[in-house]
């Protein structure tokens, strides 16, 4: 099938321009063996390409691309099939913004194209260019450092360690994984999730029970949290557990027994986030948006888990508005490559700062995937970069500091 990729990145400071010509005439030759067309804008500071060709024979191009050192910040702004090439003259021609005038440069791009229909103003790839040509959308090219720009240097964990048995500990335990502010390097929250003995999933104690005792078994677990939590030392730190959505609704006075559990281990009501997941089956239930209420009139806070993995939690949000949210990993995933990722996040950000809900990212991996998120506005992080979730304890955070040869750099993006 006929591929066409579509990306943007920001030339590296050490190329002269004038090298272009030169990469673009090899490049051009690389293409014709491979059939693959297109062309490349650059206005300055920013290349756009498209490539069209053999699906294989542009992604093996394109990761070519990729880790080309001439330039940095490459995003994936489309990737679609298409019934026939849109500039098949070429195999590779460059087109410098900078020597043509404003009114005439996309007449001039828009000629070289040999679709057999007419370039349309519907076409996704022609609109890509279009807006890159007229330099809209700009504020949204969030460029980062590259990720051997951070050293990561760990802290001690809290303490105690383990050493400490509760009964309820030989069918279920917690794993507690902090949410962090790297950049003023402080904790935020501890999240406690429950998991099997010694670590498992937590189906291995759901699925020994069945109808209402898994909301029940559900909601009685917390009580292991909040006395690891205290044992933990978390002091006044925010501690967020999860429930399924239905144990708010199916458990009688669920919220009276957490209250109850929370005073009887020294911890206040302010301080501890119930997260559901978004469900579209609980969402829908009248009782389930009482429940919330009844839950957010008690002082807890409440957080949407897993956001953006679903499909019904925009429509939670018109009934109930957790105070946070925590975006899904899959969304998260090398996000600083992915321009559908980025224009979602940049959305779901904008959207959670009308309503004045905080944005959690959770699952963070890498550097890159940080520093992006970062740059978009995004304060509170969760995920391996900074500590993996620890059984019954809290894990040390590794915490990021910027090597000193990058220092001016940051300060100018
Ligand atoms: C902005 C930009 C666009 C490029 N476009 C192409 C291209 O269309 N085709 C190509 O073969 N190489 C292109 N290259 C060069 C490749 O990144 C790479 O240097 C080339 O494929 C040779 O790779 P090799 O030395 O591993 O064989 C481009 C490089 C840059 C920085």
């Amino acid at each position: 099938m006929l591929l066409t990729l579509v990306y943007r990145s920001h030339i590296s400071d050490s190329v002269r321009p004038a090298s272009l010509a030169e990469m673009v005439s090899r490049a051009n030759i690389e293409n014709e063996r491979r059939s693959i067309t297109g062309i490349l804008l650059f206005e300055g500071m920013h290349f756009f390409q498209l490539l069209e060709g053999p699906e294989e024979a542009v992604d093996a191009i394109y990761s070519k691309i990729c880790s080309d050192q001439r330039h940095n910040n490459v995003v994936v702004l489309m990737r679609d099939y298409a019934p026939s090439r849109r500039f098949g003259n070429v195999g590779m021609e460059l087109f410098d913004l900078r020597h043509h005038h404003e009114d005439v440069v996309l007449q001039a791009v828009l000629d070289k194209g040999t679709s057999k229909y007419r370039l349309t103003y519907e076409d996704r790839a022609l609109q890509f260019l279009c807006t890159f040509v007229q330099a809209r959308e700009k504020e949204n090219y969030l460029e980062i450092l590259p990720a051997d720009a951070w050293s990561f240097i760990a802290d001690e964990p809290l303490k105690p360690e383990a050493g400490f048995i509760f009964p309820e500990m030989k069918d279920y335990n917690f794993t507690f994984q902090p949410i962090v502010d790297p950049l003023s390097r402080e904790i935020i929250s501890y999240e406690a999730r429950l998991c099997g003995p010694g670590g498992g999933s937590p189906m291995e104690y759901f699925s020994a029970l069945s109808g209402s005792n898994i909301y029940e078994a559900d909601l009685r677990s917390k009580k292991l949290a909040f006395a690891l939590a205290r044992k933990m030392g978390i002091g006044d730190k925010m501690l967020s557990i999860k429930l399924l959505p239905m144990t708010l609704v199916r458990v009688p006075d669920a919220i009276g027994f957490l209250l109850r559990e929370i005073v009887a281990h020294d911890l206040v009501p302010e301080q501890i986030i119930v997260a559901i997941t978004e469900n579209g089956v609980a969402t829908r239930e009248d009782n389930f948006a009482t429940a919330l209420q009844q839950l957010k009139a008690s002082g807890m806070r409440l957080a949407v888990d897993d956001f953006g993995a679903g499909s019904a939690e925009l429509l939670l949000l018109t009934r109930c508005q957790p105070d946070k949210i925590m975006i899904d990993r899959n969304m998260i995933c090398d996000i600083h490559t992915s321009g559908p990722k980025q224009a979602i996040i940049q959305a779901i950000i904008r959207l959670c700062s009308s309503l004045e809900i905080s944005v959690i990212a959770a699952g963070i991996e890498k550097p890159e995937e940080w520093m992006w998120l970062d740059a978009a506005g995004v304060c509170n992080f969760q995920g391996p970069l900074f500590a993996s979730p620890r059984l019954n304890g809290a894990p040390a955070v590794t915490w990021p500091e910027i090597k000193q040869e990058y220092t001016l750099m940051n300060q100018n993006l």
